[in-house]
């Protein structure tokens, strides 16, 4: 079986050799910038160790497919970006930042379609397959992102309704970069699906850690500016849970909704919503909540008969990811 190191030795490969048109250098910098800052590459890692539980050489027709998520997600960052107003990611400055907002919205563009190119070189006999479900994947992330921005003006929200939003906005994905492996391995179709609801379950642990990491994260580590969800009144999981926990739920509202324009005002928002986080028990809850679903990951590939040293491969990455500070 195809070593874990050689996966990500193909992957830094993949990704320090990847070229962009070069001109016009305002259109195209900020694609090689994204792709050169990094990132943890989570969805073409899993896509080549999918594929790796039914294939034994990782040819070029892998590498296109895997790719295209990697620079698809990236598309989605930079938008992200400017919906959250957000200055910091993978510990540099954010395209919008750096460049400009028109900037980060023509980019964007042209990397959804730069991923689109790198997806037509996998396998030719399965394109419209893997055209099919990556359309469909990304249709749905737009849809979550909406639902995300939408649940801004909402002052509570239901749990149903958060898993709703997380599945769409980040689940589906990671999911699609699983099943993609798996269709490029020519696994059958059974399989094919339970290695998608492996993915999906762990993309929903993932936007879970990636709640709680926002609030109680390190920003050197995670990269990303701690409190941003507070500061634009997100509907994450702490605050979905601490709404349901609260005994006064009106003075969580009214702390959640409260502005904050100072530096000072920003501060003092962050620590008194994490004060009350913590005072409900939550930083444990979330940590056993993302633990629950990369459980549920592994109940999903229960009974494909992977047989124990291809389940341990999922198993470690499901682990690599629950454990996760960044
Ligand atoms: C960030 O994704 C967006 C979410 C779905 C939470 P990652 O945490 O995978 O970001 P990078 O690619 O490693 O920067
Ligand atoms: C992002 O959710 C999901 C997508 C980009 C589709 P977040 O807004 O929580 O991601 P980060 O925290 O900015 O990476
Ligand atoms: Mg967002
Ligand atoms: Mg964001
Ligand atoms: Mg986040």
């Amino acid at each position: 079986m195809i070593s874990e190191a050689s996966i990500d030795r193909t992957i830094a490969e993949l990704f320090s050799d990847i070229r962009f048109p070069s001109e016009p250098k305002g259109l195209y910098e900020p694609l090689s910038y994204m792709i050169s800052i990094g990132g943890k590459r989570i969805r073409p890692k899993l896509c080549l160790i999918a594929y790796s539980l039914f294939k034994d050489i990782l040819g070029e027709e892998i590498l296109g497919p895997a790719a295209a998520l990697e620079i698809f997600h990236s598309f989605t960052l930079i938008h992200d970006d400017i919906m959250d107003e957000s200055p910091l990611r993978r510990g540099k400055p954010t395209v919008w930042k750096k460049w400009s907002a028109n900037t980060a919205i023509l980019s964007g563009d042209v990397m959804l379609i730069e991923s689109y190119k790198w997806l037509g070189k996998g396998p030719s006999h399965l394109q419209d397959k893997l055209t099919e479900l990556f359309s469909d994947t990304a249709a749905q992330v737009c849809e979550g992102q909406q639902m995300d921005m939408d649940f801004e003006d909402e002052k509570e929200i239901s749990p149903a309704d958060y898993e709703r939003m997380i599945g769409l906005k980040t689940a589906v994905l990671i999911a699609c970069a699983a099943k993609m492996g798996a269709l490029a391995g020519e696994a059958d179709a059974r399989t094919c699906e339970a290695v998608y609801n492996y993915g999906y379950n762990l993309g929903m642990a993932f936007q879970i850690a990636d709640d709680y990491l926002d609030a109680f994260g390190d920003e050197k580590v995670f990269g990303k500016p701690i409190g941003g969800d507070i500061l634009n009144n997100k509907k994450s999981w702490l605050t979905v849970q601490a709404m349901l926990k609260a005994s006064d739920k009106q003075a969580l509202q009214d702390l959640m909704g409260r502005p904050a324009e100072s530096a000072e005002e920003k501060e003092n928002k962050i620590s008194s919503v994490k004060r009350l986080y913590c005072e409900s028990g939550l930083e444990d809850l979330a940590r056993s909540e993302v633990r629950r679903y990369s459980e549920k990951a592994m109940e999903a590939v229960g009974d494909i008969g992977l047989g124990t040293v291809r389940a341990e491969v999922l198993h470690r990455f499901a682990e690599s990811l629950v454990e996760r500070a960044r």
